[in-house]
């Protein structure tokens, strides 16, 4: 389905589509490369010898939730990262991206978490929420209540070693909701006991795994799995109230079909403001909806430092409900 052991293929991360017509794409420096300096690439950046120094959240809620004790700690994440690895090569799982939480500080998430702690009504859905960091640090670090918050994920696997990560299995007794299911499958009806059940849905690294249609797809999905007042809203005209859809992916400045890593065997859609926003309007069109968005950089130099592209950024969005 998305990132996996590396296919080389040709030709390598060129953009393709949706340049703005005031802007070209810089060339792709991994263009020229060999397959053997692909293979290299995608190694050292898809799976770390070392911890990233960025994960002191996620170090904060194990040793405060989870009671792993510092001398552990490092050998914990190494251990449940190659537990996840063997389910499947995410470069995400490679290089510790589910062990970091610095998301926490985008205005969008605050947002959601102002939301959630206001109202016990408030149910937030994390779609792709792999071994659910994101719903403990809500729930742990943030005070949400674990019966507002449920996650999905394509990888029972990965759900399953959450409760390894954080230490609080077994998952029947946990008070959050975790269901298993392919979000793009017409044949996959397991996550449809989800619709009409949430009021905000945080997609982090979702859909920069994805071609545009298959985007398209994901986001009627997400509207699916909007509760009736969410989707139609109140009276309110405040962004906070307004706030439906957050997270965090690659982007890019020149948007377009990319090969996220020099190796990936799959071109995925990375998007600019401008390619965001059409993508919703295209969303909204096929769903009788109408959404804004914010598409901006985050943690600048991330998106090049990961990849070995300049064209490729690190983005927080969100989509609110226009008025
Ligand atoms: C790149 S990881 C991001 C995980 C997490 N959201 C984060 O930011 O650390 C993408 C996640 O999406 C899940 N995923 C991929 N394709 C999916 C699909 N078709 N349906 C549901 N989940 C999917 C993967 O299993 C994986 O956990």
């Amino acid at each position: 389905m998305a990132e996996s052991e590396p296919t080389v293929a040709t030709p390598d991360a060129v953009p393709v589509a949706a340049a703005p017509a005031s802007t070209t794409a810089p060339p792709d420096p991994r263009a020229g490369w060999t397959d053997d300096q692909k293979r290299a690439f995608w190694k050292t950046h898809s799976y770390f010898e070392a911890i990233p120094d960025t994960i002191g959240p996620m170090r904060q809620l194990l040793r405060e939730y989870s009671h792993v004790p510092d001398a552990e700690m490092d050998a914990h994440l190494f251990a449940v990262r190659d537990k996840l690895w063997a389910v499947h090569k995410y470069p995400c799982i490679g290089r510790f991206a589910f062990c970091d939480l610095n998301m926490t500080k985008s205005p969008h998430y605050q947002a959601a978490v102002r939301r959630l702690r206001a109202s016990s009504d408030e149910r937030l859905l994390d779609l792709g929420c792999c071994v659910g960091q994101v719903l403990r640090q809500l729930m742990h670090g943030d005070g949400v209540p674990a019966s507002q918050l449920s996650g999905s994920d394509l990888h029972k696997a990965f759900i399953d070693l959450g409760f390894e990560v954080f230490r609080d299995g077994p998952p029947e007794a946990s008070e959050l909701t975790f269901i298993a299911g392919d979000l793009l499958s017409d044949d996959d009806k397991s996550c449809d006991v989800l619709e009409k059940s949430a009021t905000l849905v945080h997609a982090a690294n979702l859909f920069h795994l994805f071609s545009w249609d298959e985007q398209v797809k994901l986001g009627k999905r997400m509207i699916g799995f909007l509760r009736e007042d969410a989707l139609c809203g109140g009276e309110s005209d405040s962004d906070d109230d307004r706030l439906t859809f957050l997270g965090t992916h690659l982007g890019a400045r020149v948007a377009g079909e990319h090969r996220i890593m020099p190796a990936s065997p799959r071109m995925r859609y990375l998007h600019n403001t401008e390619s965001f926003q059409r993508l919703w309007d295209e969303i909204g069109a096929a769903t009788g909806t109408r959404w804004r968005i914010a598409h901006d950089q985050t943690r600048e130099g991330m998106g090049e430092a990961l990849t070995g592209n300049t064209n490729i950024q690190y983005v927080q969005y969100g989509v609110w409900r226009a008025v």
